[in-house]
Order: structure tokens, then C-alpha cells, then sequence
């Protein structure tokens, strides 16, 4: 489903490179984590898939081809929610079908209120976004990165504002959604325990330069359950995360 081949990466004016030579793939339906420390790259990794950036060196494929020229090839959720705070609820969810421009007036409403319902905020849609709770906010983000019909979801550290509790029921409400609708999601996280209760494997930046990512694969398949972390094979993938990325601060 996306494929790095051999990219190489420095923001203008620096003089050292994020990636040299980075390789790596995530199939089509995956559920895969990356995870690693502040600043070593991994926003930067999305921004490069979605063309805000472009690779120095080597290429990016999304379905076997290279992503220059290809459009609507992935959603894309920012670390922070960015919702517009002029535009409803609604509105928000309803941009990317404006900016593909394919559907009438009409049939972006409809889509939208589908969206909405979706995540449990069709009562909200005429709100405006400073009105709901850091969980609603992100559902409606959440939402409108669907809304891009693509199979491929970049999520950058959805969760991470939100307090304990919401945050555990956004992952099982994240896993039931990628459950049923089979897309591929590349998720970014700071935290180790969320990123062995979601995904089938976790990607680890381990250094600066990234030159390779780590993979490890989770030892339990779907549904997850809270009960599952508890499981002797999960806490030991979780210790074993924590170490690999203690070993770098050292
Ligand atoms: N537009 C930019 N111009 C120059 N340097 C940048 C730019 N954006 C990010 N950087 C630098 O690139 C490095 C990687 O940034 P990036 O946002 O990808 O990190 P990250 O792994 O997502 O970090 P975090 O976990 O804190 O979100 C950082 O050192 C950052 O300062
Ligand atoms: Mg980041």
C-alpha cells in the first residue's frame, strides 16, 4: 500500500539529514504504529507521503506507484486538530469533498451528516468547533480525514491531548471504525501502551538519521481487549519498546 524506497531527506538550510536512505513498507489493511523520539522525524515522514514535502533522494509509492501525480491517494490528520473555527462542525467535515469538487451541494451534505453520524456527532454538526469537548473535536477531525474517501489514514498523534479515560475510548472507537471499514492507517504516537493495543505491528525510529525503522509485530490479533494488554506476550512487547527507545537517550 505505501512504500519507501531509499529516501533520503533534510529540511532546506540544514546541513544534516532526517532520513538517508530510508526504506520500509505497510500492506494494504495494516493497522501500523510508529513510534520514537520528539523530533527525530516522524511528522515529517506523513508531510512527505502527502507531498507537503518532497524527498531529496529515493521514492514514495501508494499502490505500487509513485505518489508525484497521484491525488486523493491518502486522509491526513494533523497532530493538532485544525479545524476551522469560522466553518460549523459540518462545514469542516464537508472540505475535502469541496476541494475535490466532484459532488453537488446537496450530495456533500448528505455525506457529511453520514460522517457525522458516524462519530456520534450529528447533533453537533451546526456547532462550531470551540464548543465541543477535546474528544468531539477530534472525532470531527477524525471525520472529515475519512471524508477523503482514501483507503490510506495518516493519523499524527490523534489522541495525545485528550485526557486518560477519552483516550481509551477513542482507540476502541478507532479500532471498531478500521474494523468495519478495512482502511490501511499509519498512526504516529508518543505512547508505547497505545501502540501495542492498536496496531498488528509498531514501527520504531530508533536513530537521527533514520536510516530504518524497526518493525516488531504485535502477538495478539482482533478484537482487542483491555484485558488482552494484560497478556504476558503484550507486557513484554511493551517493556521491550520502552527499552529500545530508553537505549537511544543514553
Ligand atoms: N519546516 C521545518 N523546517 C526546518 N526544520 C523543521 C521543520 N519542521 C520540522 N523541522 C525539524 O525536523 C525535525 C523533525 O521534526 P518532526 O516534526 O518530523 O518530528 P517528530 O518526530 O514528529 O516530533 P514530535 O514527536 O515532537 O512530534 C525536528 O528537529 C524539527 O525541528
Ligand atoms: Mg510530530
Amino acid at each position: 500500500m505505501l512504500q519507501f524506497n531509499d529516501v533520503t531527506f533534510s529540511y532546506p538550510g540544514k546541513n544534516f539529514p532526517l532520513m538517508q536512505d530510508l526504506s520500509f513498507q505497510i500492506k494494504k489493511g495494516e493497522f501500523v504504529c510508529l513510534v520514537g523520539h520528539s523530533g527525530c522525524g516522524k511528522s515529517t515522514i506523513f508531510r512527505l507521503v502527502n507531498q507537503l514535502l518532497t524527498p531529496n533522494q529515493g521514492e514514495i509509492l501508494v499502490n505500487g506507484k509513485n505518489i508525484a501525480g497521484q491525488k486523493n491517494y491518502c486522509g491526513y490528520m494533523p497532530q493538532s486538530d485544525l479545524l476551522f473555527p469560522w466553518r460549523s462542525v459540518k462545514e469542516n467535515v464537508m472540505l475535502p469533498l469541496e476541494i475535490q469538487g466532484k459532488l453537488s451541494a446537496k450530495e456533500r451534505n448528505e455525506k457529511a451528516e453520514e460522517a457525522l453520524q458516524m462519530v456520534g456527532l450529528s447533533e453537533w454538526a451546526d456547532k462550531s468547533p470551540a464548543e465541543l469537548s477535546g474528544g468531539m473535536r477530534q472525532r470531527a477531525a477524525f471525520a472529515r480525514t475519512v471524508m477523503t474517501g482514501s483507503d490510506l489514514l495518516l493519523l499524527d498523534e490523534p489522541f495525545s491531548a485528550l485526557d486518560y479515560l477519552t483516550r481509551l475510548s477513542m482507540r476502541e472507537w478507532l479500532l471498531q471504525q478500521w474494523e468495519q471499514d478495512k482502511k490501511t492507517i499509519l498512526f504516529i504516537t508518543h505512547d508505547v501502551e497505545e501502540a501495542v493495543y492498536l496496531s498488528n505491528r509498531v514501527l520504531v525510529a530508533e536513530e537521527i538519521p533514520m536510516t530504518s525503522l524497526s518493525s516488531v509485530e504485535v502477538p495478539a490479533g482482533y478484537p482487542r481487549t483491555r484485558e488482552r494488554m494484560r497478556e504476558p506476550g503484550m507486557l513484554l512487547l511493551k517493556e521491550e519498546l520502552i527499552d529500545r527507545l530508553r537505549r537511544k537517550d543514553g
